[in-house]
């Protein structure tokens, strides 16, 4: 099993990879191959040009072509998810998602802005043609601290990425495997 993260913060150290980094740790616990990816991984020339050709997202786009899952992460920014984190998603090709389960994440200074997940980054990862696009989880700057080094989430915050993980985990092993019924 293998699963992408992608991590939409430009900035450096961020709360929302932290969420990543906590979910890649309970991830590999379960025997899970998992690749992470961030957006400090481009040429930023290369996202602001839209170069399709450039060496970083040729590897991207390998390997999300391999992996049965991609968990997502971005900051609120202005009500929406980071802008950085949108060139990168507007190169992608339009399949880039299919048959793969992707849970989105987001920090955020707002819980006013709780919902930037569901309207704006999720008709995106929908436009990719994600199979299964799983109910988010969004944390309030207060509940993660300590995101330089080893971040630690709080209890309510711990408890809900968990359960995500878990609905993740799930949706990964009932995903429609486009070859299978050919055995
Ligand atoms: C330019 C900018 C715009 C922001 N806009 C919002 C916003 O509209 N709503 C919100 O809840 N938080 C907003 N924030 C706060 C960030 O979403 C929050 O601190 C987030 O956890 C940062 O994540 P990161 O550390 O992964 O970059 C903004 C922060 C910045 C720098």
């Amino acid at each position: 099993m293998r699963v992408i993260t992608l991590a939409g913060s430009p900035r450096f150290p961020s709360r929302s990879t932290a969420l990543l980094s906590v979910c890649q740790r309970a991830l590999e616990a379960r025997g899970v191959e998992v690749i992470p990816w961030n957006i400090h991984n481009f040429q930023p020339e290369d996202l602001l040009y839209a170069r399709f050709d450039s060496p970083a997202l040729t590897a991207l786009k390998a390997d999300l072509a391999l992996a049965e899952g991609l968990i997502v992460a971005t900051p609120i920014y202005k009500a929406s998810f980071s802008g950085a984190l949108k060139t990168l998603l507007d190169l992608l090709p339009e399949r880039a998602l299919e048959h793969k389960v992707v849970l989105p994440l987001a920090s955020g200074g707002s819980v006013a802005h709780m919902l930037a997940v569901d309207y704006a980054l999720k008709p995106v990862l929908n436009a990719l043609k994600a199979q299964e696009v799983l109910h988010g989880v969004f944390a309030s700057d207060t509940q993660i601290t300590h995101y330089d080094r080893q971040p630690e989430l709080d209890a309510l915050l711990s408890e809900r990425i968990d359960e995500a993980l878990e609905t993740f985990w799930q949706a990964l092993h009932r995903r429609h495997q486009p070859y299978a019924q050919a055995v």
